[in-house]
């Protein structure tokens, strides 16, 4: 089995996210660069994490016209990212974009294409939230639809939260891969994550990758709490 941890480096500086990348490398399939460190740290700091062997996932979330993120997916592409993700609430149009970009731009650098995942409704919003902003249908709906055309529209994996996958699972093609963040293990201090599933519960719901942040980086020994939740999926 590949290893299905994705570290989030959670971290506000290069330093301290290349300090724990390289103590827990070794037991983790890949590593998050997400909004905080990527504005605080710059491109650089893709270099520097791949740099340890690992592979990264990007996660900068794009939702622009689609001129404009398939030019900041090829940039992305040109950084060595082997996923990132992008709104599909952009619409069909703007995912087309930019899986033909992450496509077409690896092609060039005579790479693998990287995985283009979309992310669906974030789960911060509730029905209310998505009233608010115009959207009558239900979060579960909502879900589904944006992850229905996300397929359609030639992404080959989406964000979703552990208690989506049960309901995502039947209804998308066997190639699509999952990816859950919303991890716990019970071990760590109660946190803002409210609905979680265990590693193991999430990979047997059929999550493809795990993505991990407190459980790992603000644990004691952040590599024993890789290595443990590894051992866990066995
Ligand atoms: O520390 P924790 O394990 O909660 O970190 C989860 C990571 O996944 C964070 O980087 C967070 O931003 C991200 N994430 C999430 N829930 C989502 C989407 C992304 O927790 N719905």
């Amino acid at each position: 089995m590949n290893n299905p941890i994705i570290a989030a480096l959670d971290v506000p500086s290069a330093e301290q996210a290349l300090k724990l990348a390289e103590q827990i490398a070794p037991a983790v399939g890949a590593f998050k660069i997400g909004k905080e460190l990527f504005v605080a740290a710059g491109p650089n700091i893709v270099k520097r994490v791949r740099a340890t062997g690992a592979s990264v996932f990007l996660d900068l979330k794009f939702h622009d016209i689609p001129n404009t993120v398939a030019k900041a997916v090829a940039a992305a592409v040109r950084l060595d990212v082997q996923m990132l993700t992008i709104h599909t609430s952009g619409g069909s149009e703007m995912m087309r974009a930019a899986e033909k970009s992450a496509q077409e731009t690896a092609k060039s650098l005579g790479r693998p294409a990287p995985l283009v995942l979309g992310v669906t409704v974030l789960t911060s919003m509730d029905g209310n939230a998505l009233t608010e902003i115009g959207c009558e249908s239900n979060v579960g709906h909502q879900v589904e639809r944006l992850a229905t055309l996300a397929v359609k529209s030639g992404l080959r994996g989406l964000v979703c939260s552990p208690l989506e996958i049960a309901g995502l699972r039947p209804i998308l093609p066997a190639h699509i891969q999952l990816v859950t963040p919303g991890i716990r293990t019970g071990a760590e201090k109660a946190d803002d994550q409210k609905r979680t599933l265990t590693p193991r519960d999430a990979i047997q719901a059929g999550a493809s990758w795990l993505v991990i942040g407190r459980p790992i980086y603000a644990a004691e020994n952040p590599r024993a709490a890789a290595e443990r939740i590894l051992a866990s999926l066995a």
